[in-house]
């Protein structure tokens, strides 16, 4: 018998009274892309209310690597849940804070001296981090790119990309925000070499300071070395180079969001160590707290002490209970074994989503760094038009055989998979097989 265990059609009747009190309970806005309702999760598998097991493909959107229910993290919880929950940062000092800020200085890229600022979701740190660059610089201009997602706050939703899907309605945003196209090598120009598109990229850039902004205007460049939400799109490292160099030109600050693909998904434990480029700041959430709300900004010691004494901090920001979690997570994805693990992986994926590309026309593209991998769907490969309606119909598909699977990418056209680092070879088949055989249903044109 395999991993995945159907007793009932999805979603079972205890599923479906549930879903009944969330439509009734919660707000329309807070979309969900499956139908399972939890009872209980480990590894790599998640157990709903009605029996059946399903394999976890999503990882609540890449933010437990570690695995579910990891028993060094709920053994941590357990013990500082004994000790005391919080008494507040902004009051007391608490060692887990500490000892998990010292931990980020010493693995986070960058041999100066580091401090490190604690907050509660990645929007929050994000926030954080260019405030923090704003302060420093005494600049108010930052600039973010297409594809990119930041987070849901004001400031975030704004230097957050998508605009139907994120910022719809929204509006007004913060001003002094300008945006620019990130590299996409799987939509470059055809006939272009990866180095000369590379090339038309930077002029872009530079084309955004004589058009857009001044770039001594700029307190921050903001980049997720591998944009998340976007696509999986890796930016180049000749490209992270020419931001590193811009930015200390005209000394602006380099903020690195990982948040998606930091915490070792890519095979370093941050992915802009792929690059060599060392960011002055970086932000990190999801992943380092295995399934606990906690977010981390660290960065050159002189920009994190730039706001007066006061200026940053939050009610709950370096709850001890998030600490300990994050310091058993990060003791587990900064290991060797752990990062040869991720290698195998995304190995394992990445091979067999290279056949899909062979066989089916459908997937226009198969990409991703590490254990971070997606494929594209296009209805046609020449034209590359995205095909989102397939996308959704093929992740449900693969939903109601036991794949936990979400989508992302600008035109909603592609499925990441963020599966928890500690799925086994043979759940990872399973799963794959799973998503194949959706791929098949949908693939012919008449599939749908
Ligand atoms: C790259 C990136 N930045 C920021 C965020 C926002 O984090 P949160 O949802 O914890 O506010 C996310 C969330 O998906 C993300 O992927």
């Amino acid at each position: 018998m395999g991993f995945i265990q159907l007793k009932t059609a999805l979603p079972g009747p205890k599923s479906q009274a549930a879903l009944v009190r969330r439509k009734d309970a919660l707000p329309a806005g807070l979309a969900k892309s499956t139908e399972v309702v939890v009872e209980s999760a480990s590894g790599a598998l998640v157990r709903d209310v009605d029996g059946n097991q399903l394999i976890d493909f999503a990882g609540g959107i890449g933010m437990i690597n570690v695995g579910h229910a990891e028993p060094h993290v709920v053994a941590a919880i357990k013990a500082q849940a004994d000790k005391y929950i919080h008494t507040c940062s902004l009051v007391t000092t608490m060692e887990p804070y500490l000892d998990l800020a010292e931990l980020l200085n010493k693995l986070t890229p960058g041999a100066f001296p580091k401090k490190t600022l604690l907050a509660n979701s990645g929007s929050e740190a994000v926030e954080n981090a260019v405030n923090i660059a704003k302060y420093y610089t005494g600049r108010n201009a930052v600039l973010c790119f297409e594809g990119a997602y930041h987070g849901r706050t004001l400031l975030t939703l704004s230097l957050t990309s998508k605009y139907a899907l994120f910022k719809k309605g929204f509006g007004s945003f913060v001003s002094d925000i300008y945006r620019i196209p990130a590299p996409n090598m799987f939509r470059r120009p055809e006939g272009l070499s990866e180095e000369a598109y590379v090339a038309s990229c930077i002029g872009q850039l530079e084309q955004a300071f004589v058009a857009q902004v001044a770039p001594e205007s700029l307190a921050a460049i903001i980049i997720e070395p591998v944009q998340g939400e976007g696509g999986f799109l890796t930016i180049p490292a000749a490209y992270l180079r020419k931001l590193r160099e811009v930015c200390d030109k005209y000394g602006i600050v380099l903020i690195a969001d990982e948040i998606q693909c930091g915490a070792s998904r890519t095979g370093k434990l941050f992915a802009i160590e792929h690059s060599g480029v060392v960011p002055d700041i970086i932000v990190s959430a999801k992943s380092i707290g295995a399934g606990m709300p906690i977010s981390a900004v660290t960065g050159k010691a002189e920009i994190m002490d730039a706001p007066h004494l006061g200026g940053v901090g939050g009610t709950y920001g370096g709850s001890p209970i998030a600490c300990v979690a994050a310091i058993e997570a990060l003791k587990i994805l900064s290991s060797p074994a752990f990062l040869r693990r991720v290698e195998e992986v995304g190995e394992i994926i990445r091979t067999r989503m290279e056949t899909w590309k062979e066989k089916f026309p459908i997937v226009g593209d198969v990409r991703g760094l590490g254990a971070m991998r997606l494929v594209e769907f296009v209805k046609d490969r020449r034209s590359k038009e995205p095909d989102p309606d397939r996308t959704l119909a093929i992740i449900k598909e693969a939903v109601a055989h036991g794949v936990i699977l979400i989508r992302a990418g600008l035109f909603s056209n592609c499925i990441r998979l963020l599966p928890p680092i500690a799925i086994t070879d043979a759940q990872l088949s399973e799963g794959l097989d799973v998503l194949e055989a959706a791929i098949i249903k949908y693939g012919n044109t008449t599939g749908l």
